[in-house]
């Protein structure tokens, strides 16, 4: 079957007990056992259940894995996957990064005796050079968050088999729809599926995929035994949200590109960060590793200071002023003072997080009524 069909019907076959097309949520925290000491299939639902394990196996055939796993959020997903790690080892992460990411490895993870470095992983050799021996994990976005990076994960994947680190691709900006990073050497894909797979604001979720059993045994283990998994609705509506996945994701990037373009050509912006430019210093190789389209996100510079980037992000009507992404609502943020509140000042500066840096999340509106909105809050 085909990306689209499987979106469909994979992990969503009909109830062979009733024949309802849609597959029943099961909600039970807890399973009948055959006999004591004996285990069934599912036995208590943070070591599995039905409607989150449909999800998983939706989850792993998009992305071309051999099993995923769902989780309560996209930072519970990303801590389990530190969680490989011991203390002394090293985590490699390129600067490119959600905040939330970039608190969890030097406020949490670092607490565990993991060290954490950020390098600009859109630059391979550059990226390379800050590998050290006790590297075991290496983290990339791509597109990167707020910068629109793009980040080569084949490269990067070949710098982790060199020094035996595995190579972790948090791939929420990209979908599976336009990007699969296991395809391409990753060991381990995660997303937040707060934001495209579940796409309407209304679930928060997260996910790992991963193309080795072993990997997955040992993530399994981590998350059965530390507990952040998705409850069963949730599941069902990220499920629900994953059948029209590629309309929707192919559609909002095809109005971003529009967006992207309307205000590359306004001399109130002082510069667009969007992929799909070809000016964009990653375009080649986001051409070459996106299918279908750049993404529906992407960020934007005006003249001007924090004050004054806060008043335009303040003024739109349809862009909404909200954190988060991917959804059919079209969402506006300054990254300094929301997402990216989080990075040290100084680190924010030194990785071109700047205070006149808007993004947008783009949404399933009219183009015509995006455009005017952001035309109009321009003048702020
Ligand atoms: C790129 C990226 N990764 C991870 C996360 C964290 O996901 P969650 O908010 O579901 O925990 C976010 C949330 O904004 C994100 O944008």
């Amino acid at each position: 079957m085909k990306f689209r069909t499987r979106a469909i019907h994979v992990g969503n076959e009909h109830d062979p007990a009733t024949g309802a097309v849609v597959p029943p949520v099961h909600l039970a925290s807890t399973f009948v056992q055959p006999g004591a000491g004996q285990w069934g299939e599912f036995d208590y639902s943070r070591s599995g259940n039905p409607t989150r394990k449909n999800l998983e196996r939706t989850l792993a055939s998009l992305e071309g894995g051999c099993g995923a796993l769902a989780f309560s959020s996209g930072m519970a997903a990303t801590h389990c996957a530190t969680m490989l790690l011991q203390a002394g080892d090293h985590i490699l992460a390129g600067s490119d990064i959600y905040g939330g990411t970039y608190r969890l490895f030097h406020k949490i993870v670092n607490r565990a005796g993991i060290q954490v470095s950020l390098a600009p992983s859109h630059d391979p050799a550059k990226f390379e050079a800050a590998i050290r021996p006790n590297t075991r994990l290496i983290w990339i976005e791509t597109p990167g968050n707020p910068l629109l990076t793009i980040t080569d994960i084949a490269a990067c994947a070949e710098i982790a088999r060199r020094h035996g680190a595995l190579l972790g691709v948090d791939s929420t900006f990209a979908t599976p729809v336009l990007t699969r990073p296991l395809e391409r050497g990753a060991d381990l894909v995660m997303h937040s599926a707060t934001k495209y797979l579940g796409g309407h604001s209304d679930v928060l979720g997260g996910a790992l995929i991963v193309r080795d059993q072993d990997l997955y045994r040992r993530l399994y283990f981590i998350q059965n035994a530390t507990g952040a998994t998705l409850s069963a609705f949730d599941s069902f509506l990220v499920s629900r949200g994953l059948k029209t996945l590629t309309l929707r994701v192919l559609e909002q990037s095809r109005t971003a590109a529009r967006l992207a373009e309307f205000l590359g050509g306004d001399p109130r912006v002082r510069c667009v960060r969007y992929p799909g430019l070809s000016d964009h210093p990653g375009h080649a190789t986001a051409a070459d590793q996106m299918d279908g389209g750049f993404g529906a996100m992407l960020s934007f510079e005006i003249h001007g200071d924090f004050a004054r980037t806060k008043r335009v992000a303040q003024a739109t009507r349809i862009f909404q002023l909200a954190v988060s992404l991917g959804a059919v609502e079209s969402l506006i943020e300054q990254p300094a003072s929301m997402s990216h509140a989080s990075y040290d000042a100084a680190d924010r500066a030194a990785h071109g997080i700047s205070d006149g840096l808007i993004r947008l999340s783009v949404g399933l509106e009219d183009f015509d009524d995006l455009r005017d909105d952001l035309d109009r809050a321009l003048d702020a």
